[in-house]
């Protein structure tokens, strides 16, 4: 190979290399669950399934979507929307910020937001990420008001997108469905039910109310579609 083919093939590898950092979202493949989760249109939609399947970071894609307004595989309402991310603990918000920030497309956000490599994006208060098309995503925990007694927080009434990562109990469950009614926004579930109470989310997809994605531990549910082998070998699984 000659040195003007190597500079041609170095110049294009750092070109992906910045596209992929500036829009990361536009090199992601999904899973054939993670694929069936982000073309669901219902209200609320749920991905229960096996420890690092991708729950979490389909959820965030979702997000990220949603608030550009741009999805590829189904009709979502026009910026600016108002979303949230809802975890148990602020320890668990970071891990999702992060993977928030890996995916989502830099240049899309507003000039004022700053994020910190492992901490999540800076903020006085609960981290709220503005967008430049105006849409607006702010990071809740179900603990920062005393758990099961108390509520998510009044700071903003209704919301278009809701994504909550692990189930939340009953009683804020309920708060957070009246918080999508006026905006006829939807909820996005993403969680392993392990060691936690989830007899009434069992209920609500026993009566059709939540739409329901299993995905087991498995070698095809870790595999992103078109790729060329899975994230984890049968092997690793075992
Ligand atoms: N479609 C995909 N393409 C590439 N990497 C992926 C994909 N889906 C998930 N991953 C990677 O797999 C790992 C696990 O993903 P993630 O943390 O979202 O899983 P999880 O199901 O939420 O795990 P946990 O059960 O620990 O909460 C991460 O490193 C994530 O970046
Ligand atoms: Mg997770």
């Amino acid at each position: 190979m000659n040195l003007s083919s190597l500079r041609t093939i170095a110049k294009n590898t750092m070109r992906l290399s910045d596209e992929a950092e500036r829009d990361p979202l536009r090199f992601f493949c999904p899973t054939a669950v993670q694929l069936a989760f982000l073309k669901d249109t219902n209200k609320i939609v749920m991905l229960r399934g096996g420890n690092q399947i991708g729950k979490t970071l389909v959820g965030s894609v979702e997000t990220v979507y949603r608030l550009l307004g741009k999805h590829p595989f189904k009709k979502v309402p026009p910026p600016p929307i108002e979303a949230w991310i809802i975890c148990h603990s602020w320890e668990q918000s970071k891990i999702i910020m992060c993977k928030f920030h890996e995916y989502v497309p830099k240049h899309e956000l507003h000039p004022d937001v700053e994020f910190v490599d492992g901490k999540g994006y800076r903020a006085t208060g609960a981290p709220v990420v503005r967008f430049k098309n105006g849409s607006v995503l702010r990071f809740k925990t179900t603990n920062q008001a005393g758990g099961n007694r108390g509520t998510i927080g009044l700071a903003s009434g209704s919301v278009d997108w809701i994504l909550l990562d692990e189930p939340p109990p009953a009683n804020i469950f309920g708060e957070i469905l009246g918080r999508t009614t006026r905006t006829k926004g939807s909820i996005g579930i993403t969680m392993t039910p392990v060691g936690v109470p989830v007899d009434y989310l069992k209920k609500l997809v026993e009566d059709g109310v939540i739409s329901e994605h299993v995905g087991k531990l498995t070698v095809e549910n870790t595999w992103p579609i078109g790729l060329k082998s899975p994230m984890m070998s049968q092997e690793e699984i075992d």
